[in-house]
């Protein structure tokens, strides 16, 4: 468990690649008074992820990276870390799969919200596939991030339900509005708030 120290804010870090809405709502989140972190550092894995502008326009430290070569890039990234002191980790909307070394030594200190109900659908095109075998719910997981992939310890899970006419694009939108939710209320919960 993530331990926070009195009233100080937890130095986080989000690392994300694409529009970013769960970095913004996190941002928010942050900024409130009795939120646990504050957001220190954003992580990208390319420059022309849209949610970068989020770094400029709160002004948060933001570094994309070129990623040729994980083990290089992921040892400018630990540099960013420890530069900033960061002691807590959430990856929203990263698409990227982090090495296993770089897990171990952040162990039970990253977090990653995922569209659907873990155990099931872990991995990408997670709509189309619920979409395309008829489930009747999905929705989103927060759980901490272990070496296997979408497989760490569940933290909160929120269900929806799907509509008859669902297409991915509705059910990804109905979605990220209960991520948006769910990933403070997470970090809330490991924090013990
Ligand atoms: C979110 O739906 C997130 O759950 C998903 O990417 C989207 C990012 O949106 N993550 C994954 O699929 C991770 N495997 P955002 O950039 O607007 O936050």
């Amino acid at each position: 468990m993530v331990q926070s120290i009195g009233l100080k804010k937890i130095n986080t870090a989000v690392f994300i690649s694409g529009t970013g809405s769960n970095l913004k709502s996190l941002i928010q989140f942050s900024k409130k008074k009795n939120s646990p972190i504050s957001i220190e550092l954003i992580i990208s894995d390319n420059s022309k992820a849209k949610g970068l502008k989020y770094g400029k326009i709160f002004k948060i430290s933001s570094k994309p990276f070129n990623y040729k070569n994980k083990l290089i890039v992921e040892k400018k990234i630990i540099s960013e870390i420890k530069n900033k002191k960061i002691k807590l980790i959430c990856l929203a909307g990263f698409m990227r799969i982090l090495s296993k070394n770089f897990i171990k030594s952040f162990k039970g200190k990253i977090l990653n919200i995922h569209p659907s109900l873990l155990p099931k659908y872990k991995g990408l095109q997670t709509h189309e596939r619920v979409i395309s075998n008829g489930e009747k719910y999905s929705g989103c997981t927060v759980h901490f991030v272990s070496p296997r992939l979408d497989s760490g310890k569940i933290i909160l899970q929120k269900k929806v339900k799907i509509s008859k006419n669902e297409t991915n694009k509705s059910l990804k939108k109905k979605i990220l509005i209960e991520e948006h939710k769910l990933y403070p209320k997470a970090i809330s919960k490991i924090f013990n708030l």
